[in-house]
């Protein structure tokens, strides 16, 4: 393992690098596949907006940004990260991609976002974390019943794509042991 921060079974986390910026890593934000539930890869991405977002997340404290490494193949497949860190409220927005197609469905994406709400609730202090999901975005929401998060609410007709708007569900995980 190089730079483990947190280790599960299949999967680390470490923290972005330099070195990670121009890799596979950029193509994710330009795969039109990934527009389809997401907002990514509606602008084409730049290393200037990969430099301006490595910047914000490792400079400051309010996002926290870990990538996934899959420990067989040392492989970066995907991010999981707490945005928006409210320090007083002790709240955050919670986001996850695994970008390396070739890794989907093998439980990468479960096993990393139960180490980053777990490390949120028992290191940070945080005491919720909340996400917004596409409504048809069935892979997303699975694995977040998986981890825990419950569904709040739904923000009606968020958001359009080939003429068609869809709701987006929100979810959130309250560590209820922490007042
Ligand atoms: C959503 C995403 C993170 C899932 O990653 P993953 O590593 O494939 O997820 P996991 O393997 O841990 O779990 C996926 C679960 O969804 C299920 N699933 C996969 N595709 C599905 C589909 N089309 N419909 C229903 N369930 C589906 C899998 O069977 C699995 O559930 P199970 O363990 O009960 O069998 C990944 O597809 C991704 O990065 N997508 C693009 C970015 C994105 O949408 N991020 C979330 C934004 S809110």
């Amino acid at each position: 393992m190089y730079h483990p921060f947190i280790v599960g079974d299949v999967i680390y986390l470490r923290g972005l690098e330099e070195a990670d910026l121009d890799k596979e890593y950029f193509q994710w934000f330009n795969d039109q596949e990934n527009d389809v539930y997401t907002n990514h890869a509606v602008w084409p991405n730049t290393p200037e907006k990969m430099r301006e977002f490595y910047d914000q997340v490792t400079q400051y404290r309010n996002d926290l940004v870990l990538a996934i490494i899959d420990k067989k193949s040392e492989k970066h497949i995907g991010n999981a990260s707490l945005h928006r860190i409210n320090w007083i409220d002790r709240h955050s927005k919670f986001g996850i991609i695994i970008g390396a197609k070739e890794a989907h469905s093998k439980g990468h994406a479960t096993e990393a976002a139960k180490l980053l709400a777990k490390y949120a609730f028992d290191k940070l202090n945080l005491h919720r974390i909340s996400l917004g999901v596409h409504e048809d975005n069935e892979a997303a929401i699975r694995v977040y019943e998986k981890v825990g998060f419950i569904v709040e609410g739904r923000q009606k007709d968020h958001f359009l794509r080939n003429g068609k708007y869809f709701d987006i569900v929100c979810m959130a995980m309250i560590n209820k042991d922490k007042v």
